[in-house]
């Protein structure tokens, strides 16, 4: 095989790196696709679930496949004994992301073969990892608040029975359903820098956990999923709507990034965004959070003005920090919640990375000397 001549792109901007049959962006036109569905659809129509189910076998399920797809992911609710006492062992105010990595990390620990990277076996770890993660999330949030852990109810679906562990009590359907449109909307996005991870990882033929551990890593950091906790800030310090417009301005005077703007891929509207923004002004309404709401609304309005001509506008994380406020959420459970979702996004292309698989080993450009004469030590 011969090898294209080296030429650097820093951050790989445009770089075709992996195919998939996952999801389909236009950044241009801000279209999102799930196996050819608009995720506006979706966001309508669907159930994270069903979602699930779509992306993993790249066609929607048949009622009876719903139902048993369904049932095999509520059989792995519970965690793997042992798990409930290491979370113990967590310092209360560990962030809830590093905690995250840790113990999907530690899942490896309690599966007799970690390291079988067959389909089948990808798949059963996809559906163990999928489904015990929100147990993880809620037995750690509510162990720093000093309550005992709630058991999954596997007659609950993924995001009712989240909630649920979370708060000891059974969600509304408004707020499950509020909940499973999130989770819709961040299941996958092409190879955004995370899911790039996993598969970077797969590619050496590690293990899923490994791949799953490493992705959270790079999930956390505030230019990616960690933008919504950064949002959150951001609404938090601007006292009212009428401070809005003052605070972005003297921040984009300053060269300050403004979170919950701009994209790698997008240079139109997030077409996430837009779903959430009007999920976000609903379930604001309904839970006495308009001020939010308007804040975010007036942040949006001045961003138009100030840079939408450079193709900068809100991207999933902007609305998604109000709609998980909403929801009851602490501000850094927000970027778990986005996890608990790409899990479904990471094992899909795991899997996809695994069929016809080639290891992931681009060059670096070596931009040093070279015959530099070795120096003594006591010469230097
Ligand atoms: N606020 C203000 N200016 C911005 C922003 C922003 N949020 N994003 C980009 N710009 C400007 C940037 O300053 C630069 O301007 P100039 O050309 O005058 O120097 C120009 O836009 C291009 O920026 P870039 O850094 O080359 O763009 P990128 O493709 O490398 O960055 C990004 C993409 C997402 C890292 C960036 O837009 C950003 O930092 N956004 C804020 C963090 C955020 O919301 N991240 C979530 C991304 S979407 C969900 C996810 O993937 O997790």
């Amino acid at each position: 095989m011969t090898t294209a001549p080296a030429s650097f792109v820093k951050g790989l901007e445009g770089i075709v790196a992996a195919q998939t049959e996952m999801s389909f962006i236009d950044g241009v036109e801000g279209v999102l696709e799930y196996v050819g569905i608009a995720i506006g659809d979706l966001a309508k129509h669907s159930t994270f679930e069903e979602t699930v189910y779509l992306l993993w076998n790249k066609r929607l399920p048949k009622k009876q496949e719903l139902e048993a797809f369904t049932k095999e992911l509520r059989a792995n609710y519970a965690l793997p004994d042992g798990m409930l006492d290491r979370i113990r062992t967590v310092p209360k105010q560990a962030e809830p992301m590093h905690m995250l990595r840790t113990m999907v990390s530690a899942l490896a620990m309690h599966d007799e073969s970690p390291n079988d990277n067959s389909v089948e076996a990808a798949r059963e770890k996809s559906l163990k990892i999928l489904g015990c993660t929100p147990a993880i999330v809620a037995a750690f949030d509510r162990h720093r608040r000093g309550l005992d852990p709630v058991a999954p109810d596997a007659g609950l679906g993924f995001s009712a029975n989240f909630l649920y562990m979370l708060n000891g009590e059974k969600p509304t359907d408004a707020m499950t359903r509020a909940f499973d449109i999130c989770m819709i909307t961040h299941a996958d996005h092409g190879l955004n820098n995370s899911t790039f991870t996993a598969r970077v990882v797969i590619s050496t033929l590690s293990d899923m956990y490994s791949a799953m551990t490493a992705a959270i890593g790079s999930l956390r950091g505030p230019l990616h999923g960690g933008a919504n906790e950064g949002v959150m800030k951001m609404l938090n310090e601007i006292p009212t709507v009428a401070d809005a417009e003052k605070y972005v301005m003297d921040k984009l005077a300053k060269k300050d990034r403004i979170m919950g703007f701009g994209h790698r891929v997008y240079k139109a509207k997030d077409p996430r965004a837009a779903e959430l923004m009007t999920l976000a002004e609903q379930l604001a309404r309904d839970t006495g959070n308009m001020d939010l709401y308007e804040k975010s609304h007036a942040i949006e309005l001045v961003m138009e003005r100030e840079v939408a001509s450079k193709g900068i506008y809100p991207n999933v994380d902007f609305y998604s920090a109000t709609t998980y406020h909403c929801i009851g959420l602490k501000l850094d459970l927000f970027t778990p919640m986005f996890a608990l979702s790409r899990i479904a996004g990471w094992a899909g292309h795991v899997i996809e990375q695994l069929d016809g698989n080639r290891l992931f080993r681009p060059k670096a450009e070596y931009v040093g000397p070279h015959a530099v004469a070795y120096t003594p030590i006591d010469k230097r």
